[in-house]
């Protein structure tokens, strides 16, 4: 996060765009300080701004505590309250990364997916759920639960997107064993079929889209599909860009009075624990986040590009944190001089 206030600074500095930031906190530091995840006064601010950056919530420390008050509570609290139910999740194979991506050059150069995943709904919030006694046992349940009106907006949204891009949208759920996969399937197809017939849209079964998008990934464009399956197919399809730290999200609502949908932007890693606090983590996926809030809130798609050629520009020059790096090795840099060497693009961008 520190890496972004540097960037929305060099926008006041070098571009005369002020943006209006505040900060709250969210997740283990917000538990530490006020017992609690997410306070109210913090979810009343996220309602009224134009766009949320997160930074990622969670760790070990907290793993013990109280399911409800645990600090991925409080994200999905957000997402919840603020109903940001389509999450895209590019993901993006840049040139210089396409050597060191764990599957074969070929199959990852030029990569440019799109993972549309429900986040508001599904086996994340269906009821009943809970972990209740059954005879002298436990039993854990969760409930996976979708209506219509929510798979047919995540869907409109899916078709949306990809009418701007290749104009291609593969659906993925599990149709052959969950009723909701069925439901899932009918209501894609009819709301292709009514408003997105100039579409081309496949369907798939999300165990075989998972095969699918480690052997062939390019033969995607969108891919939509709900919490659960969307959770887990983007974080490999992360792999097939080389990392877990070069991939943002946003997580987009109903429109605002001004007309923008409402918005959270955040990678798509946690808060990886085993590097926290070492300088070693890659700042790339929380600065692209930052540039999809540019493209999507702020009506600046032309800066977003900027700052997304700044990041390629400085992967073509080498530039590579500790993740961006082979068994081979070589020398990393830290967080904060990645971030530098992004400004230094930006400023030679101008
Ligand atoms: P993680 O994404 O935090 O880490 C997985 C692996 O990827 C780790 O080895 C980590 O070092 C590496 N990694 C992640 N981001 C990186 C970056 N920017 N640069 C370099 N390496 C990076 O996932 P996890 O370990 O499964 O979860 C850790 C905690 O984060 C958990 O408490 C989990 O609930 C939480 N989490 C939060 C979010 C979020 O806030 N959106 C997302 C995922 C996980
Ligand atoms: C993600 C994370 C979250 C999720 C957790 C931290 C609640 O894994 O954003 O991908 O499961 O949605
Ligand atoms: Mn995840």
């Amino acid at each position: 996060m520190a890496e972004v206030k540097k960037i929305i600074g060099w926008f006041g500095a070098k571009r005369g765009v002020q943006f209006d930031v505040t900060e709250d906190l969210v997740g283990g530091c917000a538990y530490d300080a006020h017992g609690t995840p997410l306070t109210d006064a913090t979810m009343a601010k996220a309602q009224e701004v134009d766009a949320v950056l997160l930074g990622a919530v969670g760790g070990p420390k907290y793993d013990k505590l109280d399911f409800s008050v645990k600090p991925e509570r409080g994200l999905l609290r957000l997402r919840k309250e603020m109903d940001l139910f389509s999450n895209l999740r590019p993901a993006q194979c840049f040139d210089a990364l396409a050597d060191f991506s764990s599957l074969k050059k070929e199959v990852v150069a030029g990569l440019d997916i799109v993972i549309v995943r429900e986040l508001t709904s599904g086996v994340y919030f269906g009821e009943p759920r809970g972990i209740f006694m059954e005879g002298n046992e436990r039993v854990g349940i969760n409930t996976q639960r979708y209506t219509e009106s929510e798979i047919a907006r995540v869907a409109r949204s899916a078709f949306e997107l990809a009418r701007k891009r290749g104009n291609k949208v593969c659906s993925m759920e599990k149709a052959n064993v969950m009723e909701s996969g069925i439901l899932w399937r009918d209501v894609v197809q009819e709301i292709h079929d009514k408003e997105y017939p100039d579409v081309e849209l496949s369907h798939m079964y999300a165990d075989a889209g998972a095969m699918q998008l480690c052997r062939w990934p390019k033969q995607f464009d969108v891919i939509v599909t709900d919490n659960l399956f969307g959770d887990l197919l983007s974080d490999a399809a992360a792999m097939l860009t080389g990392s877990l730290g070069m991939l943002p999200s946003a997580s987009l609502g109903a429109p605002m009075a001004n007309g923008r949908p409402k918005a959270l932007y955040e990678p798509v890693h946690g808060s990886a624990p085993d590097i926290a606090g070492t300088g070693k983590a890659n700042p790339i996926a929380c600065i692209l986040s930052f540039a999809m809030a540019l493209r999507y809130s702020f009506d600046m798609g032309d800066e977003a590009t900027r700052v997304e050629k700044a990041v390629e520009k400085v992967l073509a020059d080498g530039v590579r944190t500790a993740d961006l790096l082979g068994p081979e090795g070589g020398s990393p840099v830290s967080t904060s001089v990645m971030g530098d060497k992004i400004l230094a693009a930006l400023d030679a961008s101008l």
